[in-house]
């Protein structure tokens, strides 16, 4: 690979972002250069990135951007701008959490300037990245405590270092435990429609050299009842305070299953995750994205004319399906709106 180029999905070099187009996986490995806030919007509207910390991530960046954009303007009006361009991006898309959390951490940073906005900013969503990838760090370490050696896992769509800053959270966790030598084999759900399972997850368990075995979504019973899985593994796009979890399509019909088969179930996720103000899964907005990811692989059609077709992308577990939720701060069995609310109430993180 080109020198210059990065070598992550999010990267901020010379005052631009550097994206890598996650669209075009596994075939073609290309980046985006932006260098705009709308360029920024785009870019997590049309999941060029996409996952729940690295959308949190690009969008802190693409405030950068704005300031950038807006540094002629005397220091009021940037000011103004910037929040204008702060909620244009925080309704890119509405699900995952992460992408308010960041806007707010960096709307606070702006309303804090008096000098030097654009370095202050610049500092911030540094460091909003930087976190994230401690977090995942420390996250694979604690969750890869649960697992056994000799341990088969099973995970769905892409929770990896794609998905976040770096290195991953449920991904983060399966990398940890392979490092350990205790984890033999990891079954990827290729993850309908978007196949962020097949097209991502398996690209980089595969570049990690980490087995993993692609099955089709509905194979993942009998993968569950053939082969000894022993742990369900994944991120989250939102968690309730009651500790409902909101993830793609298929979490849901998965934590049902683990119940129903005696397996257990992880979710891993970052505080940034973690929605004090959803008080339960209810509360949480479900994206609906359009109708020929349903319709169509690719550009080839898959559906008679006119079908109508509903596409809900994430769907909610509710928080008595899981059996621990990991996070930067600690893990959580058996969540519940009590313990989640003694996770924020810890002083020493
Ligand atoms: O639609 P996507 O690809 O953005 O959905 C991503 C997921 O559902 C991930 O599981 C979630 O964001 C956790 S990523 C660490």
């Amino acid at each position: 690979m080109d020198k210059s180029l990065p070598n992550r999905a999010i990267e901020w070099q010379d005052q631009q972002l550097i994206l890598l187009d996650q669209r075009l996986l596994p075939g073609t490995v290309e980046f985006l250069f932006i260098d705009s806030v709308s360029g920024t919007f785009d870019a997590i509207k049309d999941m060029v990135v996409r996952g729940a910390p690295a959308i949190g991530v690009t969008a802190a960046y693409g405030v950068v951007l704005s300031a950038l954009t807006h540094s002629q303007l005397d220091k009021d009006k940037a000011k103004q701008q910037i929040e204008i361009d702060i909620a244009k991006l925080n309704k890119a898309r509405p699900t995952a959490v992460n992408l308010t959390w960041a806007l707010q951490r960096m709307q606070k940073c702006l309303r804090e300037q008096k000098n030097n906005t654009i370095a202050s900013l610049e500092k911030e969503a540094v460091a909003i990245h930087q976190e994230d990838i401690a977090a995942n760090q420390s996250m694979g370490e604690l969750g890869a405590t649960y697992i056994n050696e000799q341990s088969t896992v099973m995970t769905h769509c892409n929770a990896g270092a794609l998905a976040t800053g770096g290195y991953g959270t449920a991904l983060g966790v399966i990398r940890s435990a392979f490092a350990q030598g205790k984890l033999q084999k990891v079954f990827a759900n290729e993850t309908r429609p978007w196949f962020q399972g097949s097209r991502l997850t398996s690209w980089e368990l595969e570049q990690e050299q980490i087995p993993v075995t692609l099955i089709c979504d509905f194979a993942a019973a009998s993968a569950l009842r053939a082969h000894h899985v022993d742990w369900i593994i994944v991120g989250a796009d939102r968690v309730a305070a009651n500790g409902d979890v909101a993830n793609k399509i298929g979490t849901y019909s998965l934590a049902i299953l683990a119940k129903h088969m005696g397996k257990k179930f992880m979710v891993v996720a970052p505080t940034s995750t973690i929605d004090l103000n959803s008080v339960h899964g209810n509360d949480i907005e479900i994206e609906e994205r359009g109708h020929s990811e349903v319709t169509q692989v690719g550009e080839k059609v898959m559906a008679a004319e006119g079908a109508t077709v509903w596409n809900p992308v994430f769907d909610v577990t509710p928080a008595d399906l899981v059996d621990v939720l990991i996070t930067e701060r600690g893990a959580v069995e058996k969540p519940t709106a009590f313990k989640i609310a003694q996770l924020f109430n810890k002083k020493d993180v």
